[in-house]
């Protein structure tokens, strides 16, 4: 058995939540959140500070940061607790919270860029640069995602040339490491094995990488077995296969946490969470917010 560690972002309360069409109640996203933690997740993105116009769902980021119980998790120096940041402004919100760490984040494509953040790419990487050197200026660790690093909903099949000018530039802006995001989810392993060694022969260190994949064609366990083969130890989850990005015509949620944890537990390799925990993590959000548990290993475990 190998005795590798990976760890995992969970991304259920951010990623997984913004595109939740109901309004989700504050209680139920702090709950969320104290249970991930209960679960032994030790990165977990909180939430996002964006306009409230782009994403109306998180429009009570305030509120989750304010929390007590989540000043605590902000505090505690054995966890990250990032939120996702657009610009200064938001930066602004999460320093007067107390966030520790920001993830910026820029699209390798025109389409999505203008979509998602309503300029070029050039434009929202020099938004990331501001928002990221300021945020070291001020001490905050600082994670970079790249969306769209296989396909475009809007301009087809990204070069990794794009997807690689993107990676250098949030390295050289400060990130600690680059998120890789399937956005729509329509990678296979191949893809990824071609865009990683694409990434590492131009001198990307592979302990800055980490994966983002979607779900919607169901690639995304064996997207991460192909990276974790590459040699990548982080991947972004998310509990119950939440979520999907408003501005990506037809995404499926992200890679299933409690998928994750299975494929990589049952390989030997540690990720410090409970199984079991995350199970029933993703038994009641699915049923709390009325939609189908979309982990095919959380479903299996439930009614085993
Ligand atoms: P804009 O409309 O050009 O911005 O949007 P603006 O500066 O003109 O501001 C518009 C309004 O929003 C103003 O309010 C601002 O104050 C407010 P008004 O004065 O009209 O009442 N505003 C803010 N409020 C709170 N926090 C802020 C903030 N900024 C402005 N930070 C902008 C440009 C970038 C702000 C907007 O397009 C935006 O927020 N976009 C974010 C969209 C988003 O969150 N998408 C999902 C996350 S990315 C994703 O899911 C992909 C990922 O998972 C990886 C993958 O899967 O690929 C990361
Ligand atoms: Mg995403």
């Amino acid at each position: 058995a190998r005795k590798d560690f990976v760890r995992i972002v969970e991304v259920g309360s951010r990623d997984g939540l913004q595109n939740v069409k109901t309004t989700i109640p504050t209680a139920v996203k702090l709950a969320l959140i104290r249970r991930l933690r209960d679960a032994g997740l030790q990165t977990i993105e909180v939430t996002s500070v964006v306009s409230p116009r782009a994403v109306p769902q998180l429009a009570d980021c305030r509120d989750v940061l304010a929390d007590a119980e989540i000043q605590a998790l902000l505090r505690d120096t054995q966890l990250r607790m990032p939120v996702l940041i657009p610009n200064l402004k938001g930066l602004g919100i999460a320093v007067e919270h107390g966030v520790r760490e920001v993830a910026v984040f820029v699209s390798a494509t025109e389409g999505f860029s203008k979509a998602n953040i309503g300029c070029t790419v050039e434009q929202g990487l020099d938004r990331a640069r501001q928002v990221a050197t300021r945020a070291r200026e001020q001490g905050l660790a600082v994670r970079g995602y790249v969306s769209c690093v296989f396909a475009c909903p809007f301009d087809g099949p990204t070069p990794p040339a794009a997807v690689l000018a993107c990676v250098q530039q949030l390295l050289d802006m400060g990130c600690y490491e680059i998120s890789l995001g399937d956005t729509v989810g329509v990678g296979v392993p191949a893809d990824v094995k071609a865009l990683v060694s694409h990434l590492l022969r131009a001198g990307i260190p592979v302990e800055q990488l980490a994966g983002h994949f979607h779900d919607t064609y169901g690639q995304a366990v064996a997207n991460v077995w192909a990276a974790y083969d590459c040699g990548m130890r982080v991947f972004d989850s998310s509990v119950g296969g939440l979520g999907g990005c408003p501005y990506a015509p037809g995404a499926k949620g992200n890679l299933a946490t409690e998928d994750l944890v299975y494929t990589l537990h049952q390989a030997g390799v540690q990720t410090g969470t409970d199984l079991p925990m995350l199970v029933d993590i993703g038994v009641w959000i699915s049923r709390t917010l009325a939609q189908p548990n979309s982990s095919r290993a959380g479903s299996a475990l439930a009614t085993a």
